[in-house]
C-alpha cells in the first residue's frame, strides 16, 4: 500500500499516514513557469496498491488537474492499483442541468477521473449519493456520521435534540443523522432564487424548546445556514448548532457565521482550513483521518467498509 499526496490537503494526508504507520510516498508536484502541472512520483511503485489523497477544494481546477496528472504518472510507473483518494469532491453540485445549454460538470469530473486511470474512487460525503453513478468504476462514500456522533453524544448529553436538515436535498443525509443518535427531525424548505443567494421559507417539524442540529454536506456562503438558524430561532428552538462536512466557506462565510445566532459550526478537515477559518471562533473541525485511513486500508485488505458505519 503506497500513500501519495497531493498539495491541496497535506495535514489530512499526513494525519491519513500516521493513523495507518505508512510513510507518504515521496513525490513532486510542481509547477512550469506557465502554471502547467508537473508531476514525479520519485519512488518506485510498480505492482504497487496506490491511494492518491486530494481534495479538488479552492482553487478547484489547479487541484482537478493535479490530481488528473498524478494519477496518469502513477499509471504509467504501472502501479498495480490506483484508488482516488478524494476527501471533497469539487463540482459535486453541478449534478443536473439546472437549465437549458448548462452542463453536468460533475458528471465531466467523473470521466476525467475515469479516463486519467483511476481503478476507484474513495470519498466522503458526496452531495448527492447518486453521483456514484456517474462513476463507471466502484466509488467508496463515506459518511460522516462516525465522526460526529460521538461529539453530538459529548456535547449535547441529556438535551432534547432535532436534526434539521436545511434544505430538501439534505434529508436522507439528516435522517440517517437523525437515526443513528435517536433524535428528532425537521426540515426547512429553501427556496433560492439565484446562485449565492438563499431564501428560507418554512420550518417543518418541531424545533420549540430544542436543541437544533443543522447538517449539511457543504457550507460555502454559509447563507443556508445562516438563514436556517435564523427561522430556527424565530420558530423557539433553544440553541442552534450546525455539522456540516465540507468547509468550503468562501467569501465573508466566517464573518457572517460569526454574527449569526449559531452557537457553534462544526465542520470536518475534508477541506484544510484557512487561516481566517481557523481563526474563527465559532469553527470547530474534527478529523476525518481515522475514517479515511481505516477505509483505505480496508480497500487494500478487501474488508467491508460498510461495517465502519455499522
Ligand atoms: C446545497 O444544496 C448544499 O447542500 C449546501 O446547502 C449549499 O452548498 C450551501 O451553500 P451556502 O453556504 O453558499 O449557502
Amino acid at each position: 500500500m503506497k500513500l501519495i499526496s497531493g498539495n491541496s490537503n497535506k495535514a489530512l494526508a499526513e494525519a491519513i499516514s500516521s493513523y495507518l504507520d505508512i510513510p507518504l510516498t515521496q513525490a513532486s508536484i510542481k509547477r512550469f513557469s506557465d502554471n502547467e502541472v508537473f508531476v514525479e512520483i520519485m519512488e518506485n511503485v510498480r505492482g504497487e496498491d496506490c491511494f492518491f489523497i486530494q481534495s479538488t477544494s479552492y482553487p478547484a481546477n489547479d487541484h482537478l488537474m493535479e490530481l488528473l496528472i498524478s494519477i496518469d504518472a502513477l499509471r504509467r510507473g504501472s502501479a498495480r492499483r490506483i484508488t482516488a483518494v478524494i476527501p471533497y469532491f469539487g463540482y459535486a453540485r453541478q449534478d443536473r442541468k439546472t437549465g437549458g445549454r448548462t452542463p453536468i460538470s460533475a458528471k465531466l469530473v467523473a470521466n476525467l477521473i475515469t479516463a486519467a486511470g483511476a481503478d476507484r474512487v474513495l470519498t466522503m460525503e458526496l452531495h448527492a449519493g447518486q453521483i456514484q453513478g456517474f462513476f463507471d468504476i466502484p466509488v467508496d462514500n463515506l459518511i460522516s456520521g462516525p465522526v460526529f456522533t460521538p461529539h453530538i453524544e459529548e456535547t449535547f448529553n441529556g438535551e432534547k435534540i432535532c436534526i434539521v436538515s436545511p434544505d430538501v436535498g439534505g434529508v436522507v443525509r439528516a435522517r440517517s443523522l437523525a437515526k443513528r443518535i435517536g433524535a428528532d427531525l425537521a426540515i426547512i424548505d429553501k427556496r433560492r432564487e439565484k446562485a449565492g443567494v438563499s431564501e428560507v421559507m418554512h420550518v417543518i417539524g418541531e424545533v420549540e424548546g430544542k436543541v437544533c442540529l443543522l447538517v449539511d454536506d457543504i457550507v460555502d456562503s454559509g447563507g443556508t445556514l445562516c438563514n436556517a438558524a435564523g427561522a430556527l430561532k424565530e420558530n423557539g428552538a433553544k440553541e442552534v448548532h450546525a455539522y456540516v462536512v465540507h468547509g468550503v466557506l468562501s467569501g465573508e462565510a466566517c464573518n457572517k457565521i460569526q454574527a449569526s445566532p449559531m452557537e457553534k459550526l462544526v465542520i470536518t478537515d475534508s477541506i484544510v482550513a484557512t487561516e481566517e477559518v481557523a481563526a474563527c471562533e465559532k469553527v470547530v473541525q474534527l478529523s476525518v483521518a481515522s475514517l479515511i485511513g481505516e477505509a483505505a486500508r480496508r480497500i487494500s485488505e478487501e474488508r467491508s467498509i460498510s461495517a465502519l458505519f455499522k
